[in-house]
């Protein structure tokens, strides 16, 4: 996720572009530039960095004057943060600037047809080969090549466009990912989100795929992609600014849970080809993912529980020892790593000091090291041998959910892939997977909307002293993320346990109305948790369960019943997560608490 302004009109465009930038700073913020017409050619400055670092460098705007531009600030997915991959991008003669939002899935392909035209590439970025190839179907007519260009381009998009031939105009363009054109005082302006522009009006246009403006300092011009002109409705926004960065969400966490659908089809598409799944990646060829003896995963917190569910799938689907392990207690305990062992390090900061100490024990130790990270170019993606990221955007709210649910995708991805190669699922097998892959994001969207009756069943235990979670096999790793939710951000005392675990202690804790919160969703295992179920409750426990469609039985066991939609028994943890971030965000909620930055946290723990 990437945040794009764009402005032409009277005034000086630079500090209206550092101002945009500066409200959507939320969308990525690990590089930043803009790039300003001054009446004879494109001036461009572009740094590593947050955006403070760009306004020092132009004063703030003024070493590039001009009255059209385009600026960017950076969350990056292809090609690390740095200079030269920042945007904006330019062609190569410097007549057309471009910055973009979403990822151009064919980039690739694309750029080897430009080289092989003799094009010059100067970065590592999928942006760049809009602004070639612009140029290569540009004839002098700017509408004609942008059109031309959405014809070829594969993933999503939100550009935002100047041509040096036209210093009077300013085009934008969508497909996937957001954009917002609105008039100001004299000029127009284009934004991702809506923040970039409430200084300067509250009437803004929402683009739609496949729209294109045009715009002048006193025009707005819409297309659709056959070049036929469009009318649109204007839209008038209440928000205030900070409500805006939220989406119009209460809190980040809130607004990044809605945002877990796109996160996990981001994350998952670029790697279904037809009915393969293909790990470019990866780094390993087919016969390196047979000599694979045992995958040892070494992660904290939320992305220890993912690294907890992704032993189940990878053991239960490609049959391969998985360990799991802390990454705290893995650097100290001289770990053991055979030849043939893989490390997978999960991460969402990539700067997590325990992980990252745990990456370089195991490369002490000759072990190759796969990195599934989130961050762009940090520390673990860029010490892993190889990095599979997960595409969930910047995640802002201390408590994960996006990051969380994106790092499940990867590890199927990887469970997947495994299997295939290793000959545990048949190629029909894996098109049933695959199937139910894509339907996650629908799934996942039914349950958030679903929030109401969680806030209403949260409401009812705000005052809770202790919930505990339970569940059994790949139901308990999901227990341990859900109370962990919980916790964080609600400061209320939680425990996962495996529910076979309960009578050897803990069982003594459950008192009249204690809330436990049970997890089935392993229907070979039904029958074993509903008696779990009924140990607690004849013990006075209040039973929240969480299960699949279809399973009456428990109805008579519990208290209270949330149902997920029907998927294999590999993928049910991203839809049973659902209910319980919400259960922990609602209860926190309640409780007044501060969601977005809980006492005592930080969104990376990059200390000891
Ligand atoms: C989870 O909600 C917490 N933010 C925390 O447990 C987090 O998952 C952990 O610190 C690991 O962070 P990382 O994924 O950035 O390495």
């Amino acid at each position: 996720m990437c945040g794009i302004v764009g402005y032409v009109g009277e005034k000086q465009a630079a500090p209206i572009l550092l101002d945009g930038l500066s409200k959507l700073e939320y969308r990525g913020y690990d590089s930043a530039g803009i790039a300003v017409f001054d009446g004879e050619k494109i001036n461009m400055t572009k740094a590593k960095g947050r955006l403070k670092v760009l306004e020092e460098l132009t004063h703030d705007g003024a070493t590039l004057p001009g009255v059209v531009g385009v600026g960017h600030t950076r969350w990056a997915t292809h090609g690390e943060p740095s200079d030269v991959n920042a945007h904006p991008h330019l062609n190569q003669k410097g007549t057309i600037a471009v910055v973009h939002n979403g990822i151009i899935e064919n980039y690739l392909k694309l750029k080897k047809k430009l080289t092989g035209k003799g094009y010059k590439f100067v970065s590592d970025t999928d942006t760049e080969v809009i602004a070639h190839l612009l140029d290569y179907y540009y004839d002098g007519n700017p509408l004609r090549a942008i059109t031309k260009v959405m014809h070829r381009m594969e993933g999503s998009y939100a550009l935002g466009i100047i041509f040096k031939d036209y210093p009077d105009e300013l085009y934008a363009v969508r497909k996937d990912s957001p954009l917002i054109v609105g008039n100001t005082e004299g000029g127009s302006i284009i934004a991702s989100d809506v923040p970039a522009v409430l200084k300067y009006t509250r009437d803004v246009y929402f683009i739609e795929n496949e729209e294109i403006v045009r715009m002048k300092k006193d025009s707005m011009e819409f297309f659709n992609v056959d070049e036929e002109a469009i009318e649109k409705e204007s839209t008038h926004i209440e928000w205030d600014v900070d409500a805006a960065e939220k989406g119009g969400y209460e809190h980040f966490m809130l607004k990044e849970m809605y945002e877990q659908p796109k996160a996990i089809e981001d994350t998952f598409s670029p790697r279904i080809k037809g009915k393969d799944i293909v790990i470019e990646e990866l780094g390993m060829s087919d016969e390196e993912i047979r000599a694979v003896k045992k995958i040892m995963i070494v992660a904290c917190g939320s992305a220890y529980h993912a690294g907890m569910t992704g032993k189940y799938v990878l053991e239960g689907m490609a049959r391969i020892p998985v360990e799991v392990d802390l990454a705290s207690e893995f650097r100290y305990r001289d770990p053991i790593l055979e030849e043939g062992t893989l490390v997978v390090v999960i991460s969402q900061s990539g700067e997590t000091a325990d992980s990252l100490a745990a990456l370089r024990e195991s490369h002490a130790r000759g072990a190759k090291v796969l990195g599934i990270v989130n961050v762009v170019g940090s520390s673990i993606a860029r010490e892993a041998d190889n990095v599979m990221y997960t595409w969930a955007g910047p995640e802002i709210a201390v408590a994960t959910t996006k990051a969380y649910s994106c790092q499940l995708i990867a590890l199927y991805l990887l469970a997947l892939k495994f299997s295939k190669v290793r000959g545990q699922i048949s190629d029909s097998e894996l098109s049933q997977y695959i199937e139910d892959l894509k339907r996650i994001p629908d799934q996942v969207e039914l349950l958030l909307n679903n929030k109401n009756k969680i806030q209403k069943f949260a409401n009812r235990y705000v005052a809770a002293r202790d919930v505990f979670f339970i569940g059994r096999g790949i139901d308990y790793a999901i227990s341990l993320e859900g109370s962990l939710k919980l916790k964080e951000i609600s400061y209320i005392h939680s425990e996962a346990y495996a529910a076979g675990e309960l009578k050897h202690g803990t069982i003594s804790l459950i008192e009249e109305g204690t809330l436990v919160t049970a997890v089935l969703t392993q229907e070979d295992l039904y029958k074993k948790m509903i008696s779990n179920v009924v140990e607690v409750r004849t013990r006075g426990a209040f039973v929240l369960a969480v299960t699949n469609e279809g399973n009456d039985e428990i109805k008579r066991a519990a208290d209270y019943v949330i149902y997920i939609p029907e998927t294999n028994r590999f993928f049910t943890n991203s839809l049973a997560i659902i209910p319980l971030q919400l259960f922990g965000y609602y209860i926190a909620v309640g409780k007044g608490c501060d969601v977005d930055k809980p006492r005592n946290l930080a969104k990376s723990v990059t200390v000891e």
